[in-house]
């Protein structure tokens, strides 16, 4: 494990759960690492697998999506839907052999701030262990540039 590696991590989370998880660990004053960037979402129904080969492309190291329990969906089955695309891009991850724990679902609700600042501490230090991605375009890029 690199200790002076900092990992990007992007945090695809429901606005009736776990953002509002977020918000509560925010006014519960619980840390969490500062590698997260939350983007908010109506339901993580709204992921498609480009959303998150997107932000892995686009130079994050981990990503996670964060929904509502399982059968509390607002939407019914939103969860359910991002749960198979986290599945399937798990799997285009593994065919061109990047490690798929790169990419994890949660569920939690809004009541579970606590969990929300483990969620993020266990992805950055899983990120940590794994270093930097190699989807990342940045570094595809320097290396493209080097040769
Ligand atoms: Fe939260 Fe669908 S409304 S995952």
């Amino acid at each position: 494990m690199n200790e002076n590696f900092e990992p990007r991590i992007v945090a695809f989370c429901c606005k009736y759960c776990a953002y509002a998880a977020g918000d509560l660990a925010g006014s519960m004053r619980l840390a969490y690492p500062a590698n997260i960037r939350v983007i908010q979402v109506p339901c993580t129904g709204r992921i498609d697998v480009i959303h998150l080969m997107r932000a892995l492309e686009s130079g994050a190291d981990g990503v996670y999506v964060a929904g509502c329990l399982e059968g509390e969906c607002h939407f019914l089955t939103g969860n359910l839907k991002a749960k198979r695309r986290v599945a399937q891009v798990r799997g285009i991850l593994k065919a061109i052999g990047t490690d798929p724990e790169r990419l994890q679902m949660y569920n939690l609700s809004s009541a579970m701030g606590p969990r929300f600042a483990e969620i993020a501490k266990d992805m950055t230090a899983r990120m940590k262990e794994l270093g930097p991605s190699p989807v990342n375009r940045e570094q595809i890029v320097v290396l493209g540039n080097a040769a």
